[in-house]
């Protein structure tokens, strides 16, 4: 299914040009009711962040409130192995990457005075055939230095990377097994892309980034184990991400002392992919509205625990997608039962309480 889609969206023309003048496009005048809203980047010096697709940037009413809102861009797939190594890419033949689409986010994200957050350089999920078809150990290093090294090299406008991604296992029981680490060692593979990435970027703030780090305390406790290992091993970690994939059952305080724990290493923090499901596990009915309250309480929790921290800690605040039908989690493979309405806009583009709730914390913050 998956794969069906991606065939689908690498097969669009998706040229710099054509997105650019996409871009020029999206300066029409907005409704009245969105002029009324403050822009969510004027309330604070904070870098707030959304994560795009090229089909979103040809949209000039997403292109509108996103330019409106947003003053950060992070590629949702577009800039991962998947797209850049496509099946039949060579690992050695840099002409067979595809450079289009996250060129396109890249040039949007320019011309639009954004910064640009790129993702994810090395993430477990993602193994390519061009890597799996390497023999031998040597060749294979090589080549892993050479794709960070050509991706970051080609970004250099990027603030930060997410350089390891989900290091740690689902229950946080261990780290993962996977082709990085089998080829390369457990810890040597996130030395070696850390290392890599900062000799091809020195300026830009190298990340490491995990999910469910608030509600499984095991993960989170691995995670900074992890984080304090490699630190001790030199590598050019810059800063800690934390997804923030949250449902609206989450603990209170969960998300508030994870932020806290990962901050104690005193370096920036990066809420990644912030979106926060309608859980369905409840038993007892619950109206929507209901939900859309408890979902506006968490994003408070969580924005107010980040904007306790010092300002240099403050990277960026990011949301995973910005209407509720943009949401990986309403789209195929997650698409659930496709009616979840995690993010803070609703499908027409209308603030949410969410919205609302981060606003105030902007405000406040
Ligand atoms: C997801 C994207 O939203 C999807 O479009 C893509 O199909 C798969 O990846 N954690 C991450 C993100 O680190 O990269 C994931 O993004 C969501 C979970």
């Amino acid at each position: 299914m998956m794969i069906d889609r991606r065939r689908l969206m690498g097969a669009l023309p998706l040229t710099v040009p054509a997105l650019l003048s996409a871009c020029k496009g999206a300066a029409q005048p907005a409704p009245a009711a969105r002029l009324e809203t403050p822009p969510l980047k004027s309330l604070s010096s904070l870098p707030i962040g959304c994560c795009v697709q090229t089909p979103h940037l040809q949209d000039p009413v997403f292109t509108e409130l996103l330019t409106r809102h947003f003053s950060q861009v992070t590629p949702e797939w577009q800039m991962k192995m998947e797209y850049i190594l496509p099946e039949g890419a060579s690992a050695a033949d840099v002409s067979t990457w595809r450079w289009d689409a996250p060129d396109a986010i890249a040039a949007f994200a320019a011309m639009n005075g954004m910064r640009l957050h790129g993702t994810t350089l090395v993430w477990y999920a993602e193994h390519p055939p061009a890597f799996e078809a390497i023999d031998g150990q040597s060749g294979f290093e090589a080549a892993y230095r050479r794709y960070i090294e050509t991706v970051v090299r080609r970004y250099g406008a990027a603030t930060g990377w997410d350089v390891v991604n989900e290091p740690v296992d689902e229950d946080g029981s261990r780290l993962r097994e996977h082709l990085w680490q089998r080829n390369l060692g457990q810890e040597e593979h996130m030395l070696i892309a850390f290392e890599t990435a900062h000799a091809a970027a020195p300026d830009a703030v190298l990340f490491i980034n995990e999910y469910f780090v608030e509600k499984i305390p095991a993960k989170r406790l691995a995670y900074m184990r992890l984080i304090e290992t490699l630190l001790k091993r030199g590598a050019k970690i810059g800063g800690v991400g934390i997804q923030s994939h949250l449902d609206i059952d989450a603990r209170p305080g969960d998300s508030k002392s994870a932020i806290r724990d990962l901050a104690s290493f005193g370096l920036p923090v990066h809420i990644s992919e912030i979106d926060i499901g309608l859980s369905r596990e409840k038993p007892e009915p619950r109206t929507v509205d209901d939900q859309l309250k408890l979902q506006a309480g968490l994003m408070t929790e969580v924005a107010e625990a980040f904007l306790d921290l010092p300002q240099s800690q403050r990277y960026a605040f990011t949301a995973w997608g910005l209407r509720d039908k943009d949401s990986w989690l309403r789209n195929p493979p997650n698409a659930g039962d496709g009616t979840d309405q995690p993010l803070m806009f609703d499908d027409n583009g209308q603030p949410k309480p969410m919205f609302e709730a981060l606003a105030a914390a902007l405000r406040g913050g």
